[in-house]
């Protein structure tokens, strides 16, 4: 697929979308995916996480903003319990060879993972509940923008899982390892106060509010240029795990490109 070709257009084809839960749709430089299943809350299914990981794959290069958003009362109720209800796993990899269970969940976590991809900044517009999967696609963002009666809930650990859809290293890199832990093991609801105190939250908006506060964001990010915002993420992201030495070594690496992007011949 040719990704410049695709301005304008829908990456994925609408059928492919509407069996996953999803909506989509570019604007220019503005992307926005949907969660799609208000009747269940917007209960997340392998398909979905799949088809996510697509749209990451397709998207044009023209692309900056990502905003995911729920459709309905909540942002995510987390996992189809349907997934579970035959007792069988529902196709999750209960037992076999461990590699292929591996290759299975990696699938899904590439759905997750491309929204730190530099050359964008992905922003959570969230709203009622955000619970496990959910709560984890909240944290894969870059930024969250949460409405006043947002309810994160890490519920894995009460279900017998653990969160395995990258949402624990973003977690304890927001909160620390014993909110997080506390947060994880009592699986209690974290409500949108609470999120903005810990950081959970870049901001909390009235719900009425929600769609303006991202735009409003959306507005402020565009006009950066995308070569400084791109090359300023790469660094904030490896910053956490950089010695000092290394991230001014990596800071001087991205300045030169800078530099050179600017006036070099
Ligand atoms: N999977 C499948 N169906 C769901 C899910 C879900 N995760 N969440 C809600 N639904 C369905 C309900 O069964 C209900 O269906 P029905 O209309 O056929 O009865 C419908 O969506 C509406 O749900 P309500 O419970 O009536 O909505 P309400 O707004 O009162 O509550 C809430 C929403 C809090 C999200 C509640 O539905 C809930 O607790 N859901 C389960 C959450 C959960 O345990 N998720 C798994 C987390 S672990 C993980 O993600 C890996």
């Amino acid at each position: 697929m040719e990704r410049d070709s695709l301005d304008g257009k829908d990456p994925i084809p609408a059928g492919a979308l509407a069996e996953a839960g999803l909506r989509l749709e570019i604007e220019g430089p503005v992307v926005t995916i949907t969660l799609d299943r208000p009747e269940r809350r917007n209960a997340m299914t392998p398909l979905m996480w799949r088809t996510m990981a697509e749209i990451g794959d397709a998207l044009p290069e023209a692309v900056r903003i990502v905003v995911l958003r729920g459709a309905g009362p909540s942002f995510s109720s987390g996992i189809d319990l349907k997934t579970f209800s035959g007792g069988d796993g529902g196709g999750l990899p209960t037992t076999g060879d461990p590699e292929e269970g591996d290759r299975f969940i990696a699938g899904l976590q590439a759905g997750f993972t491309w929204l730190r991809r530099p050359e964008i900044v992905s922003i959570a517009a969230v709203h009622g509940h955000a619970i496990g999967a959910g709560f984890q696609l909240a944290l894969a963002c870059d930024l969250r923008i949460i409405a006043d009666d947002t309810r994160y809930c890490m519920k894995e650990p009460a279900l017998g899982l653990v969160p395995d859809l990258t949402g624990t290293k973003p977690l304890v890199e927001i909160v620390g390892v014993s909110r997080a832990i506390e947060i994880c093991l009592t699986a209690r609801t974290v409500e949108a106060e609470e999120a903005a105190r810990l950081g959970l939250a870049e901001r909390v908006v009235p719900r009425e509010g929600l769609d303006a506060a991202v735009a409003e964001l959306v507005a402020a990010l565009l006009p950066i240029d995308a070569g400084a915002a791109a090359a300023t993420k790469r660094l904030l992201r490896q910053a956490p795990d950089n010695t000092l030495a290394e991230q001014c070594a990596a800071e001087r690496r991205e300045q030169l490109g800078r530099l050179k992007a600017m006036f070099g011949g």
